[in-house]
């Protein structure tokens, strides 16, 4: 196939690349290169991979990145949970006005077929369990709540503790800061083109992804990729509420094939896919297990708490496993170990490049 894949030269991007090339698919990347990600730095895609720098935003450049395409991945996004208010103008640009031009585009030039970069934050606090009433969904989290120390969310209905489940793609979708109402607005524009122009989408609603080339020292790390850098600094993670906070922690590896899977297998109509390992983890139990892997600190529960995060949220993949045969092949405590060691590698060459340039 001839694919587009926006944001290739991002962290998952760049997986679902080789894995694209290694699948034998004629790959043209579409990357602005971003400064706030990419640092001014130049990017050089693996052969035999084309390049096209540009914005999703342009018309021009979209028009010309679609010629000759079979199947769109759409990657390129702003990530993370936003900083602040002020970010709000920035995703709704980056990701919601840049799928919209790219659907148009695709429309032009008669491409049907899209796979989507979508999130778990799409359905905010997911669901939990009440022993009284069921499957509920949890309210907003309360500041006051939180500054109390108390972060687990208990029933709307009787304020009874609740205990958490796994969402399926059914569940209610629930956007709770910028980035996931941005995501939930990318799903739906997709999700009119399709039934407008008979495509097909495949909303891939990703886990917490981490793996060799996450993203650090920038405002949009994710957690792991926090911890690392605080480890190999020689210094503890700190880890905020109480550490129990549960997440869905997939190896990018595992996510980039789920990605090209999908474009392969998903021709008609929208579904959306959770993409999750299934195996839940606490944020206390990644920051052991990413200090025991470095040798480093042990972690340190903080109690500080960011309002716009959700307290638990993981995954039901079984739509993915069942309709496209995907297993995720990297279990957790290897996936931290190997992501420890390439974290500490790469840091051992940048220090050596550095010591070199002095
Ligand atoms: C992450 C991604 C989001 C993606 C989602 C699903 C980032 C910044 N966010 O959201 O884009 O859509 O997964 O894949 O990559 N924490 C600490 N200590 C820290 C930093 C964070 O304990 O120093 C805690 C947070 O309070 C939170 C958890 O770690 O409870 C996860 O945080 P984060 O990595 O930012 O991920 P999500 O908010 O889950």
């Amino acid at each position: 196939m001839r694919v587009l894949l926006t944001g290739g030269a991002g962290f998952i991007g760049s997986h679902v690349l080789g894995n694209l090339l290694a699948n034998q698919h004629d790959v043209r990347v579409l990357d602005s290169l971003r400064p706030d990600v990419h640092k001014g730095d130049s990017w050089i895609p693996p052969e035999p991979a084309e390049f096209h720098a540009g914005d999703v935003r342009k018309p021009d450049v979209i028009d010309q990145a679609l010629k000759g395409i079979d199947a769109v991945i759409h990657l390129a996004a702003k990530v993370g949970l936003g900083v602040a208010i002020g970010d709000m103008p920035d995703y709704a640009s980056s990701n919601d006005h840049g799928t919209a031009e790219l659907l148009a585009g695709m429309a032009r030039a008669g491409v049907k077929h899209l796979t989507l970069a979508s999130s778990m934050v799409v359905y905010g606090e997911g669901l939990s369990h009440c022993r009284e009433h069921g499957a509920v969904a949890p309210g907003p989290r309360q500041p006051a709540a939180l500054r109390a120390g108390n972060f687990e969310p208990p029933c709307p209905i009787c304020g009874c503790p609740l205990a958490p489940l796994l969402v399926t793609e059914d569940a209610k979708l629930d956007p709770r800061n910028a980035y996931a109402t941005s995501k939930l607005a990318q799903e739906f524009y997709a999700t009119n083109w399709a039934r407008a122009i008979g495509g097909s989408v495949a909303m891939m609603r990703y886990h917490n992804v981490y793996g060799p080339g996450m993203p650090k020292d920038t405002p949009y790390a994710g957690v792991a990729a926090i911890f690392t850098s605080m480890l190999l600094a020689g210094r503890a993670p700190q880890v905020f509420e109480d550490g129990g906070q549960r997440r869905d922690f997939i190896h990018v590896a595992d996510v980039a094939a789920a990605t090209v899977l999908a474009c392969e297998a998903h021709k008609t109509g929208v579904t959306a896919f959770n993409v999750g390992s299934g195996t839940p983890r606490s944020v206390g139990e990644m920051a052991q297990a990413l200090s025991r892997a470095l040798q480093g600190p042990a972690p340190v529960v903080t109690g500080q708490f960011r309002l716009g995060d959700v307290r638990h949220i993981t995954a039901d993949s079984s739509r993915l496993r069942n309709q496209l045969g995907w297993r995720p092949q990297i279990e957790f405590d290897a996936g931290m170990q190997e992501f420890a060691a390439a974290s500490r590698d790469t840091s051992v060459i940048r220090a050596n490049y550095g010591a070199a340039g002095q």
